[in-house]
């Protein structure tokens, strides 16, 4: 393959679809869905992709899903955040967010936070979990700091592109070369609304807890045939 995405993002949708076909409950697809995640995680890893983004949980979906299918979600992610720490150490990777976090529940802030502290020296890649996550909200918390700061009188004058970036949950994060939707749909959903700019966009009817490390590499091997014109010629 020529030419390897740096940064790959994921909407993982279709967790609820692949439990109703098998006339399971919703919360085995998620259950299903979070087990996925490691084997991805790991070939990205091993090829050197440098960073993975997963849309796990956007902020609509905080407020408009039953509270039993949050709860749920919210302890099936403590236990990922848990039960993952080896696989992120063995494979050298570091554990980020970008989402309204503060938001979440105490206790799986703690395990966030832990998380984040023992992957900080590792090198190899960054795994970047969005939680809590609305790309407006994204923009209107970034002017909102820019706001604040200003009041201080240290901003600058004018607002631009790049002051702006500064002030988003990750200022550091590439933006994303490539960006995989699984379950068909053809929308953004309010994931990484600024970010996806220049993004190649791949959607796969496939549904999250049957995604493989094949549908990955249908997605690089499409992606590699792209040619990326940014607006130029
Ligand atoms: C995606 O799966 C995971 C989350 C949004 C938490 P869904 O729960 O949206 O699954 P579908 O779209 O109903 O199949
Ligand atoms: C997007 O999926 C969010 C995540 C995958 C976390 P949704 O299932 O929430 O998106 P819509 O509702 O189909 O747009
Ligand atoms: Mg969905």
């Amino acid at each position: 393959m020529q030419k390897l995405p740096k940064h790959i993002a994921i909407i993982m949708d279709g967790n609820g679809r692949w439990a109703e076909q098998k006339k399971l409950p919703r919360f085995k697809g998620h259950e299903e869905g979070a087990r996925r995640v490691r084997a991805i995680t790991e070939e990205c890893a091993d090829i050197g992709i440098k960073q993975l983004t997963l849309y796990a949980l956007s902020t609509e979906n905080m407020l408009k899903r039953p509270k039993i299918e949050k709860d749920f979600l919210m302890e099936l992610l403590k236990l990922y955040l848990r039960k993952e720490r080896g696989t992120f150490m063995k494979n050298g990777i570091i554990f980020k967010t970008i989402g309204r976090i503060w938001e979440l529940p105490q206790d799986v802030q703690a395990e966030i936070n832990k998380l984040k502290k023992t992957t900080s020296a590792n090198r190899k890649m960054v795994l970047c979990l969005a939680l809590n996550y609305s790309g407006r909200a994204e923009i209107v918390d970034a002017v909102n700091g820019i706001l604040a700061r200003a009041k201080t009188g240290k901003t600058a004058a004018k607002v631009t592109e790049k002051e702006l970036s500064r002030y988003f949950y990750d200022p550091k994060m590439p933006e994303p070369d490539l960006l995989i939707r699984t379950g068909g749909e053809l929308r953004i959903s309010n994931f990484l609304l600024w970010q996806v700019a220049y993004t190649e966009l791949w959607v796969t009817p496939t549904l999250w807890p049957d995604f493989t490390v094949g549908t990955l590499y249908e997605a690089m091997q499409e992606y590699s045939k792209r040619h990326r014109r940014f607006g130029g010629l």
